[in-house]
């Protein structure tokens, strides 16, 4: 080969190769607010508020609910999950508008709260409780709140050890206690898994009259999360919970179909829509707020409803980190997302930067739930004081990190919600 030939082949690799670098490199993936965020800020701004604050849109909800209800359509009952929207007030507007008292509990003080504020709520636990905990909520109920647990309350029961630790209390309190059996479907996250212990549990219950056997609950959020086709996933599930009903049949000599029949929740609910299934209610809590675990396409109706809404505290137009001065500027050079540098008011949180758009964590600052630092590109406009807002990746443990909820209607801040608290 001669000499200009191989100079050519050596430029034209060289070329190659920084048009390859070139193709590597980040666009630019920063905007500002658009008029909705826009819209919000201002409305923050008039409202007075300063401080990380957790925001709901009351419309967008509503539009969930509408979609949620539509789905239901008289088909199911609906029970709003009590754990993924932790507000009383915010509880209260969703059982106002889809017509339903049935509330899924997780934890004993919020459960004494519901009773407390919510007394014509009626009640099923989403998860066992220890024995000891179901005595401190009888310990702390009031009769007078008008809330009638053996009227108004399933405890869920998971295994046979457990049900004896519930007679027992029974003995104690001189009250009937409901209990509602939970059935593993696949998921395996505990739940009676047999025929057999299911006759023993149920053989048990008829024979206290303290006990009463008000229903079953089968959870499959597997169905959404496991690979291949989730119908038939969905139908594994079904025939396992319609297999123990049958099972519960034969035990008890009677009918099961008219108690309460619980399963499904955000991720799976609309996986029933055609065809003949065991249960007659559906559980459903995040996807009223659409959190951003939650964004699939079967969810595709329901729209992000919330907010984290935090002040700017400090705007940069370059981004310096601490230690020699060329890792920056590199990084700025490399990824033009991280020329500027904006600090929050608080962070850390479980939620994603939602707006404006390109913003990022640096990975060599690392993480702050003081001050955090984001960067972005010249095509951010974010001056202190002015608002970012993340979406939260879950509520249930998000919502309860700010205060009071500000709820944003038709372009104001239009109340304020309080979150449980214990
Ligand atoms: C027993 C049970 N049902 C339903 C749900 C669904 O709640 P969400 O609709 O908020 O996902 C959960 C969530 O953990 C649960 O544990």
């Amino acid at each position: 080969m001669n000499k200009s030939r191989r100079k050519l082949i050596t430029a034209g690799l060289g070329l190659g190769a920084l048009a390859t670098i070139a193709a590597l490199r980040p666009g630019d993936r920063g905007a500002s607010h658009n008029r909705y965020f826009m819209n919000l800020s201002r409305a923050l701004d008039e409202a007075g508020l300063s401080k990380p604050t957790l925001v709901i849109d009351r419309q967008l909800m509503r539009n969930n609910i509408t979609a949620l209800t539509g789905f239901m359509q008289g088909r199911f009952d609906y029970r709003i999950v009590g754990k993924s929207l932790p507000s009383v007030p915010l509880l209260e507007e969703v059982m106002q508008q889809s017509g339903s008292r049935r509330l899924m509990m997780f934890h004993q003080p919020f459960l004494n709260l519901v009773a407390r504020r919510l007394p014509h709520a009626e009640v099923l636990l989403g998860k066992p409780m220890p024995v000891r905990a179901a005595a401190n909520f009888y310990q702390q109920w009031s009769a007078q709140s008008g809330f009638a647990p053996e009227r108004q309350l399933q405890w869920l029961i998971d295994s046979e050890e457990r049900l004896l630790q519930y007679q027992r209390l029974v003995a104690d309190l001189k009250t009937p206690v409901n209990v509602n059996i939970e059935l593993d479907v696949g998921f395996h996250r505990g739940g009676v898994q047999s025929d057999a212990e299911l006759g023993r549990m149920l053989t048990l219950i008829e024979q206290d009259a303290g006990l009463n056997l008000s229903g079953f609950m089968g959870y499959e959020p597997h169905v959404a999360k496991l690979p291949g086709d989730k119908l038939a996933w969905r139908d594994q599930a079904m025939a396992i919970y319609e297999q123990r009903l049958q099972a519960a049949e034969a035990t008890l000599g009677r009918s099961v179909r008219q108690l309460t029949l619980n399963g499904a929740g955000s991720p799976t609910y609309r996986y029933y829509d055609r065809g003949d299934f065991p249960l007659n209610e559906l559980a459903a809590g995040s996807c009223l707020v659409k959190p951003s675990d939650f964004d699939s396409p079967v969810l595709a109706e329901h729209q992000p409803a919330a907010f984290i809404a935090t002040p700017v505290l400090k705007s940069l137009s370059r981004t310096e980190l601490p230690g020699p001065s060329g890792v920056s500027k590199a990084m700025a050079l490399w990824n033009p997302n991280r020329q500027q540098t904006f600090y929050t008011y608080g962070g850390y949180w479980k939620a994603i930067p939602w707006s404006p758009q390109g913003l990022s964590i640096n990975p060599l600052f690392g993480r702050s739930s003081n001050q955090e630092m984001y960067n972005g590109s010249r095509s951010v406009n974010l001056a202190p004081d002015d608002w970012m807002f993340f979406r939260p990746t879950q509520s249930e443990s998000v919502f309860l990190q700010f205060g009071d909820i500000a709820v944003y209607e038709d372009g104001d801040i239009v109340g304020s919600w309080p979150v449980f608290s214990a």
